[in-house]
């Protein structure tokens, strides 16, 4: 039988730069998109999709992220106190049962392929779900819950992919494909941040995976690759090349980069838009905006 995938690895050890100075001292995880820190939707993802244990790979500075799952028993009660019964909900979802959270450090932003392998112990000889949490998808079915399903049918190695215009996959990991199967790829490669002009496809992987645990493996050795940092994908190609065990998902949903401005602001637009309580006054301020913009040209 196929090891069910209860594990996941949230990667929160890189250093925001794109984000200064905000991250001088916020923790880029935790910035809010309208009122829930980035860390909570990839949690609530990772949940929907089964996972128990979540293991976090953080760094110097990150203290706020631990302090955001501990439970807070003076805001608790003050909030029981007031009769704050919805607030004291939205405060109880987001606590994590004791023991279910781990933490590990990586001394140094070294790359996403370090930050994970970062976490091997804990993961030790079983399948594991890595999320970034920077990525925030919008789907009807969250998408790593997808991805599982997916998993449970073929096994091996799943990454989330989606198409990208060929101007923009020098931004991204991308997959050479060996058959296209619709909603899933079979993979014969893949290449970090290819040169323009040189990628392989425009499919394009984003920060959900699920991972055997021969590609941490291949994490042992320690490579540099692009932008001298040691990356996930030449892993996962290092696996491809031993097992050639590796798919792609085209996931359903809309997936938001909100590791750069651009892509949080149009995150906080679209998540706010889809919230009852908001989307009416920020819909009509919108309009307006547009409005005013149309009557300047
Ligand atoms: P990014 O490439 O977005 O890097 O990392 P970053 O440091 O977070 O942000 P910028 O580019 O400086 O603005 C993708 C994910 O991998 C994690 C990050 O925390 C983020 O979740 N990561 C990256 C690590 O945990 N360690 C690293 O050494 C690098």
């Amino acid at each position: 039988m196929r090891k069910k995938v209860t594990k996941a690895i949230f990667p929160v050890a890189g250093l925001g730069t794109r984000f200064l100075p905000a991250t001088k001292s916020v923790p880029k995880e935790i910035m809010t998109l309208v009122d829930r820190p980035l860390i909570q939707y990839a949690i609530d993802e990772a949940r929907a999709a089964g996972i128990k244990e979540f293991i976090f790979v953080t760094s110097r500075g990150k203290g706020a992220l631990e302090d955001y799952f501990d439970h807070s028993p003076t805001l608790e009660a003050e909030l029981e106190r007031k009769g704050k019964m919805d607030l004291l909900e939205i405060l109880n979802d987001t606590n994590m049962e004791s023991g279910a959270v781990a933490y590990v450090r990586q001394h140094k932003a070294m790359g996403l392929g370090h930050a994970v392998w970062c976490a091997r112990k804990l993961v030790g000889d079983e399948p594991v779900a890595v999320l970034l949490p920077d990525d925030v998808i919008a789907a009807e079915t969250p998408c790593l819950q997808q991805m599982v399903e997916a998993y449970e049918e073929t096994g091996g190695n799943m990454v989330a992919a989606m198409e990208v215009s060929p101007e923009k996959t020098s931004s991204y990991g991308v997959l050479d494909l060996k058959e296209d199967l619709g909603q899933m790829v079979s993979v014969k490669g893949m290449v970090e941040k290819p040169a323009e002009g040189t990628a392989p496809s425009n499919l394009a992987v984003i920060g959900r995976y699920i991972l055997t645990p021969q590609v941490l493996k291949h994490l042992d050795d320690m490579k540099e690759g692009a932008g001298g940092e040691i990356q996930l994908t030449d892993a996962i190609a290092s696996e491809i090349k031993a097992s050639d065990n590796v798919y792609g998902y085209r996931f359903n949903g809309q997936r938001f980069d909100c590791g750069s401005k651009a892509g949080f602001l149009q995150a906080t637009v679209a998540f706010g838009l889809a919230r009852d309580d908001l989307k009416d006054e920020l819909g009509q301020y919108l309009q307006e905006l547009s409005f005013a913009k149309k009557a300047a040209e």
